[in-house]
Protein backbone atom coordinates (compact mmCIF):
# COMPACT_ATOMS: atom_id res chain seq x y z
CA UNK A 1 0.00 0.00 0.00
CA UNK A 2 2.85 2.42 -0.32
CA UNK A 3 2.24 3.11 -3.76
CA UNK A 4 2.85 7.13 -4.62
CA UNK A 5 0.12 8.65 -6.94
CA UNK A 6 0.87 11.75 -9.43
CA UNK A 7 -2.31 13.35 -10.87
CA UNK A 8 -2.49 13.69 -14.76
CA UNK A 9 -5.89 14.79 -15.46
CA UNK A 10 -7.24 16.43 -12.57
CA UNK A 11 -11.13 16.71 -11.58
CA UNK A 12 -11.82 19.90 -13.21
CA UNK A 13 -10.54 18.59 -16.85
CA UNK A 14 -12.44 15.56 -16.92
CA UNK A 15 -15.38 17.17 -15.87
CA UNK A 16 -15.16 19.96 -18.48
CA UNK A 17 -14.23 17.10 -21.43
CA UNK A 18 -17.13 15.03 -19.87
CA UNK A 19 -19.53 17.98 -20.28
CA UNK A 20 -18.29 18.52 -24.03
CA UNK A 21 -18.80 14.67 -24.71
CA UNK A 22 -22.00 14.62 -23.58
CA UNK A 23 -22.97 17.54 -25.25
CA UNK A 24 -21.80 16.01 -28.78
CA UNK A 25 -23.40 12.87 -27.96
CA UNK A 26 -27.03 14.92 -27.37
CA UNK A 27 -26.27 16.60 -30.86
CA UNK A 28 -25.68 13.60 -32.56
CA UNK A 29 -27.95 11.12 -31.33
CA UNK A 30 -31.00 13.12 -31.30
CA UNK A 31 -33.75 11.26 -32.69
CA UNK A 32 -32.35 7.92 -31.60
CA UNK A 33 -32.84 4.99 -29.51
CA UNK A 34 -29.75 5.43 -27.27
CA UNK A 35 -29.02 2.53 -25.32
CA UNK A 36 -25.82 3.54 -22.93
CA UNK A 37 -23.91 0.19 -22.29
CA UNK A 38 -21.67 0.99 -19.90
CA UNK A 39 -18.36 -1.87 -19.21
CA UNK A 40 -18.59 -2.63 -15.65
CA UNK A 41 -16.15 -1.53 -13.10
CA UNK A 42 -14.18 0.75 -14.66
CA UNK A 43 -17.02 3.31 -16.47
CA UNK A 44 -18.69 3.26 -13.59
CA UNK A 45 -18.32 7.48 -12.63
CA UNK A 46 -17.85 8.24 -16.44
CA UNK A 47 -20.82 6.82 -17.09
CA UNK A 48 -22.96 8.73 -14.17
CA UNK A 49 -21.77 11.64 -15.22
CA UNK A 50 -21.72 11.22 -19.14
CA UNK A 51 -25.53 10.50 -18.88
CA UNK A 52 -26.01 13.52 -17.05
CA UNK A 53 -24.93 15.71 -19.56
CA UNK A 54 -26.93 13.97 -22.77
CA UNK A 55 -30.61 16.06 -22.81
CA UNK A 56 -32.39 12.67 -24.67
CA UNK A 57 -34.22 10.17 -23.44
CA UNK A 58 -31.92 7.47 -23.38
CA UNK A 59 -31.77 4.06 -21.81
CA UNK A 60 -28.83 2.87 -19.38
CA UNK A 61 -27.50 -0.86 -19.46
CA UNK A 62 -24.25 -2.81 -18.32
CA UNK A 63 -22.03 -5.53 -19.20
CA UNK A 64 -19.44 -6.58 -16.86
CA UNK A 65 -15.80 -7.83 -18.57
CA UNK A 66 -12.75 -8.70 -16.99
CA UNK A 67 -9.12 -8.42 -18.96
CA UNK A 68 -6.77 -7.96 -16.29
CA UNK A 69 -6.71 -9.89 -12.88
CA UNK A 70 -4.85 -8.31 -10.89
CA UNK A 71 -1.65 -7.07 -12.52
CA UNK A 72 -0.71 -3.97 -14.53
CA UNK A 73 -0.81 -5.60 -18.05
CA UNK A 74 -3.48 -6.95 -20.05
CA UNK A 75 -3.58 -10.70 -19.74
CA UNK A 76 -5.76 -10.93 -23.64
CA UNK A 77 -7.85 -13.29 -21.87
CA UNK A 78 -11.66 -11.79 -21.77
CA UNK A 79 -14.29 -12.99 -19.36
CA UNK A 80 -17.98 -11.82 -19.61
CA UNK A 81 -18.45 -11.37 -15.52
CA UNK A 82 -22.22 -9.95 -16.08
CA UNK A 83 -24.46 -9.84 -19.03
CA UNK A 84 -26.67 -7.16 -20.07
CA UNK A 85 -30.40 -7.00 -18.80
CA UNK A 86 -32.69 -5.95 -22.79
CA UNK A 87 -32.53 -7.07 -25.85
CA UNK A 88 -30.18 -4.21 -27.76
CA UNK A 89 -32.01 -5.29 -31.41
CA UNK A 90 -33.04 -2.21 -32.98
CA UNK A 91 -31.43 0.00 -30.76
CA UNK A 92 -28.37 2.49 -31.28
CA UNK A 93 -25.92 1.41 -28.50
CA UNK A 94 -22.94 3.97 -27.16
CA UNK A 95 -20.57 1.48 -25.55
CA UNK A 96 -19.26 3.06 -22.57
CA UNK A 97 -15.71 2.22 -21.85
CA UNK A 98 -13.05 3.98 -18.90
CA UNK A 99 -9.48 3.24 -21.27
CA UNK A 100 -8.94 1.18 -24.53
CA UNK A 101 -5.55 -0.13 -23.78
CA UNK A 102 -4.90 -3.06 -26.16
CA UNK A 103 -8.60 -2.66 -27.89
CA UNK A 104 -8.52 -7.19 -27.33
CA UNK A 105 -11.78 -6.31 -24.44
CA UNK A 106 -13.25 -4.18 -27.59
CA UNK A 107 -13.07 -6.59 -30.50
CA UNK A 108 -14.40 -9.00 -28.28
CA UNK A 109 -17.51 -6.92 -26.96
CA UNK A 110 -17.94 -5.77 -30.14
CA UNK A 111 -18.06 -9.53 -32.00
CA UNK A 112 -20.28 -10.49 -29.17
CA UNK A 113 -22.86 -6.96 -29.52
CA UNK A 114 -23.40 -7.67 -33.28
CA UNK A 115 -25.12 -11.23 -32.81
CA UNK A 116 -27.77 -8.88 -30.90
CA UNK A 117 -28.73 -6.98 -34.22
CA UNK A 118 -28.83 -3.39 -33.25
CA UNK A 119 -29.24 -0.82 -35.17
CA UNK A 120 -25.66 0.75 -34.56
CA UNK A 121 -23.19 0.21 -32.36
CA UNK A 122 -20.26 2.92 -31.55
CA UNK A 123 -18.12 3.57 -28.43
CA UNK A 124 -17.10 6.65 -26.43
CA UNK A 125 -13.95 5.45 -24.32
CA UNK A 126 -12.87 8.41 -21.68
CA UNK A 127 -8.84 7.08 -22.52
CA UNK A 128 -7.24 5.63 -25.33
CA UNK A 129 -3.37 4.28 -24.58
CA UNK A 130 -1.85 4.09 -28.86
CA UNK A 131 1.20 2.82 -27.12
CA UNK A 132 -0.48 -0.15 -26.34
CA UNK A 133 -2.52 -0.94 -29.02
CA UNK A 134 -2.66 -4.75 -31.02
CA UNK A 135 -6.47 -4.14 -32.39
CA UNK A 136 -7.07 -1.52 -33.74
CA UNK A 137 -10.69 0.12 -32.98
CA UNK A 138 -12.43 2.64 -33.64
CA UNK A 139 -13.41 5.55 -30.83
CA UNK A 140 -16.02 7.64 -31.93
CA UNK A 141 -15.85 9.75 -28.80
CA UNK A 142 -12.55 9.92 -27.12
CA UNK A 143 -12.06 12.07 -24.02
CA UNK A 144 -7.99 11.81 -23.89
CA UNK A 145 -5.34 10.06 -25.47
CA UNK A 146 -2.70 9.28 -22.47
CA UNK A 147 0.79 7.72 -22.92
CA UNK A 148 2.55 4.24 -21.77
CA UNK A 149 2.02 4.51 -18.48
CA UNK A 150 -0.80 2.99 -15.96
CA UNK A 151 -3.58 4.90 -15.12
CA UNK A 152 -5.65 4.93 -11.70
CA UNK A 153 -8.58 6.68 -10.29
CA UNK A 154 -12.43 8.24 -11.53
CA UNK A 155 -13.19 4.28 -12.11
CA UNK A 156 -9.77 2.67 -13.01
CA UNK A 157 -8.09 0.51 -10.13
CA UNK A 158 -5.22 -0.99 -9.50
CA UNK A 159 -5.80 -4.61 -7.58
CA UNK A 160 -9.11 -3.40 -6.71
CA UNK A 161 -8.09 0.30 -5.26
CA UNK A 162 -8.15 3.90 -6.04
CA UNK A 163 -11.94 3.80 -8.11
CA UNK A 164 -13.03 6.33 -5.96
CA UNK A 165 -10.38 8.89 -6.19
CA UNK A 166 -11.65 11.85 -8.45
CA UNK A 167 -8.99 12.49 -10.75
CA UNK A 168 -6.86 10.22 -13.20
CA UNK A 169 -3.37 9.63 -11.80
CA UNK A 170 -0.17 7.30 -12.68
CA UNK A 171 0.90 4.77 -10.12
CA UNK A 172 4.62 4.48 -9.32
CA UNK A 173 4.65 1.24 -7.67
CA UNK A 174 7.65 1.29 -6.30
CA UNK A 175 7.14 4.98 -4.58
CA UNK A 176 7.18 5.36 -0.90
P1 LIG B 1 -7.62 -3.75 -23.33
O1 LIG B 1 -8.42 -4.99 -23.59
O2 LIG B 1 -6.15 -4.05 -23.24
O3 LIG B 1 -7.92 -2.63 -24.30
O4 LIG B 1 -7.93 -3.27 -21.88
C1 LIG B 1 -9.07 -2.72 -21.54
C2 LIG B 1 -9.30 -2.80 -20.04
O5 LIG B 1 -8.11 -2.98 -19.28
C3 LIG B 1 -9.84 -1.48 -19.63
O6 LIG B 1 -11.23 -1.44 -19.74
C4 LIG B 1 -9.38 -1.37 -18.18
O7 LIG B 1 -10.33 -1.99 -17.35
C5 LIG B 1 -8.08 -2.14 -18.14
N1 LIG B 1 -6.93 -1.23 -18.24
C6 LIG B 1 -6.16 -0.99 -19.30
N2 LIG B 1 -5.20 -0.09 -19.05
C7 LIG B 1 -5.38 0.28 -17.77
C8 LIG B 1 -4.70 1.23 -16.91
O8 LIG B 1 -3.74 1.95 -17.27
N3 LIG B 1 -5.21 1.34 -15.67
C9 LIG B 1 -6.27 0.61 -15.20
N4 LIG B 1 -6.92 -0.27 -15.99
C10 LIG B 1 -6.49 -0.44 -17.25
MG1 LIG C 1 -12.64 -1.43 -18.50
Amino acid sequence: MSERVRELISERELQARIREMGQQISRDYAGADLVMLGVLKGCFLFMADLCRHIDLPLCCDFVGLSSYGDRTSSSGVVRITADLTRPLEGKDVLIVEDIVDTGLTMQYLLGKLQDRVPRSIKLCSLLYKPARCVVPCKIDYLGFTVDDVFVIGYGLDFEGRYRNQRYIGVLDPDGD
